[in-house]
């Protein structure tokens, strides 16, 4: 299953990322890139690493980094 669709990640990338030690969302987005684009993923990403973590997935009330705006991104 596709998770990060601006990058094409798939669940099993994120968690080989885990695997090699990913902890938290911004080495999630320093390692494969998940969540740095659009961020539409976050809430998706910081499922996958708590339940990594404790294996009782959870939503973080807020995502711990603001995604790149449009301007960022490269749109006009
Ligand atoms: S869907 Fe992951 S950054 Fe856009």
């Amino acid at each position: 299953m596709i998770v990060c669709s601006c990058l094409g990640l798939s669940e099993r990338r994120i968690r080989a990322d885990i695997e090699s030690g990913a902890r938290t969302l911004d080495e999630l987005a320093r390692g494969c890139g998940a969540g740095r684009d659009c961020g539409a993923c976050v809430l998706d990403l910081a499922d996958i690493l708590a339940g990594s973590a404790n294996g009782s997935p959870t939503r973080p009330a807020n995502p711990p980094h603001e995604p790149r705006t449009e301007a960022q991104r490269g749109f006009p």
